[in-house]
């Protein structure tokens, strides 16, 4: 691992993951909605948007294929909504959001870089999903939007790798569960969550580093667990 490409770079997992690569003196390059994230090669990008597609390409084009991508987009709740309890809190709305942050941002990054990848192109993609979006796992039911966007999420992957895997053998594409951490994005729902099972941005960032080192062709188009095992879809 030389050169990251990290997305969605203005997050709490990001910014943790940042810091890791800076202190590993790797390359960094970022992609956010904001100006600046700090120390890095930065565009300022909504992925979310797919007229932004041809600006994150040309910005790509431009430089060295980073060798790991790690694709952070992802929302649950918004300041006025949070995920639904019930189907009667389900609105079109917040579901079309939650699809634009934690499906199509993670395929409008892939479609972005697809043509600059060439048979001989050695790229590691992670995309963190969650292991709520695991149909099988599935016991609780609530957070509609947030479990339907991210098993499409884990779809879109499994789809992704074996596209890339044929156009470019030595790619990895994988869907990795952080593990609940103490980011904006968890904190309204942290009540429930045992001490030893909330994990620190820092903690988080060195798993998934860890999980971007040792993937192998053969793990390309499944979900990780943040210890490294295979969760099921
Ligand atoms: N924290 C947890 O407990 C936990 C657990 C399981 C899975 N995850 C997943 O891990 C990833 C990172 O989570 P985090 O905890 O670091 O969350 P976070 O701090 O809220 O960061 C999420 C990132 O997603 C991007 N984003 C948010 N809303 C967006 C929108 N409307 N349009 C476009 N981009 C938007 C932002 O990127 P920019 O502003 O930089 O563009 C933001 O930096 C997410 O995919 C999340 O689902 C987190």
């Amino acid at each position: 691992m030389k050169r990251i490409l990290i997305v969605g770079a203005g997050g709490g997992i990001a910014s943790a993951l940042m810091q890791q690569v800076k202190a590993r003196q790797l390359s960094l390059m970022t992609i956010s909605r904001g100006n600046s994230v700090g120390d890095s090669e930065h565009l300022q990008a909504d992925l979310s948007r797919e007229d932004h597609i041809p600006m994150v390409r040309e910005w790509l084009a431009a430089r060295p294929l980073p060798d790991v991508v790690i694709v952070c987009s992802g929302m649950l709740h918004r300041s006025d909504k949070g995920p639904e309890k019930t189907l009667r809190d389900f609105d079109d709305t917040f579901f079309i959001e939650n699809l634009q942050t934690n499906v199509l941002a993670h395929v409008h990054m892939a479609q972005a870089m697809m043509p600059l990848v060439k048979r001989d192109s050695v790229v590691r993609w992670l995309s963190l999903s969650a292991m709520v979006g695991s149909i099988t796992d599935n016991r609780l039911g609530g957070w509609y939007s947030y479990r339907m966007s991210k098993a499409a999420l884990n779809m879109f992957i499994r789809n992704m790798a074996i596209e890339w895997q044929r156009k470019a053998p030595k790619t990895v594409v994988v869907a990795v569960h952080p593990g609940t951490t103490d980011t904006a994005l968890s904190r309204p729902f942290q009540a429930n969550v045992a001490t030893d099972k909330l994990y620190q941005p820092q903690q988080t960032a060195e798993r998934i580093l860890r999980i971007a080192h040792n993937v192998t062709e053969e793990d390309s188009g499944y979900l990780f667990h943040w210890d490294g095992t295979r969760l099921p879809f």
